[in-house]
């Protein structure tokens, strides 16, 4: 029977619970699932180095088989044709990611047929959860108990941390 190898693309700034609960999801239905974090040359500046964001992805996914994390630059549709992919999985959180979702959906179709993307639900508790807004919790030292696990919440105030010494450091000349 064919095999269906899925890729679950995205910027996994940092990676969320909603993200490992899609991921565990994933796994279930597919053969093999992909976790390619995307280099993001249009989003500028991430909070996390790529490096960082796969370490904490391995970290959280290193007792699934059948997942493999890996970064992509440029089109989402190269890199699937590079990997023998034949699908794409992409989370729906609410009304409001469908429009953007359709959009990608229909442009990676355009782009490459034979290519399908499939769309699933994480579980409702996530589904007010996003990378951007636990970024910016975490900017403000807010709670972030239940939203990312643990070890990414410690890289976060780490990470945070080192942000605001960096804005603050005063030139010594
Ligand atoms: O987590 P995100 O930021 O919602 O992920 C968006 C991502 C990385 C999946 C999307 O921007 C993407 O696929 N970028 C690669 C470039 C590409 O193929 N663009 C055309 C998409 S229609």
């Amino acid at each position: 029977m064919k095999k269906i190898v899925a890729i679950y693309p995205g910027s996994f700034d940092p990676v969320t619970n909603g993200h490992l609960d899609l991921i565990h999801r994933g796994c279930k239905l597919f053969d093999r699932l992909i976790v390619a974090i995307a280099r993001n040359p249009d989003k500028g500046d991430s909070l996390f180095s790529l490096d960082d964001r796969m370490e904490m992805l391995k970290a959280m996914t290193a007792d699934i088989e059948n997942v493999t994390i890996d970064a992509f630059e440029g089109l989402l549709m190269t890199y699937c044709i590079e990997k023998n992919a034949n699908a794409v999985l992409r989370g729906i959180r609410a009304v409001s990611d469908y429009e953007f979702e359709l959009q990608m959906a229909l442009m990676n179709r355009k782009i490459e047929p034979r290519v399908e993307t499939v769309f699933m639900m994480p579980a409702e508790k996530y589904s007010y959860l996003s990378s951007r807004i636990v970024r910016e919790i975490a900017s403000f030292g807010g709670p972030l108990t239940g939203l990312v696990p643990e070890f990414v919440e410690e890289r976060l105030h780490r990470r945070v941390a080192e942000r605001r010494s960096a804005t603050f450091a005063i030139p010594t000349k």
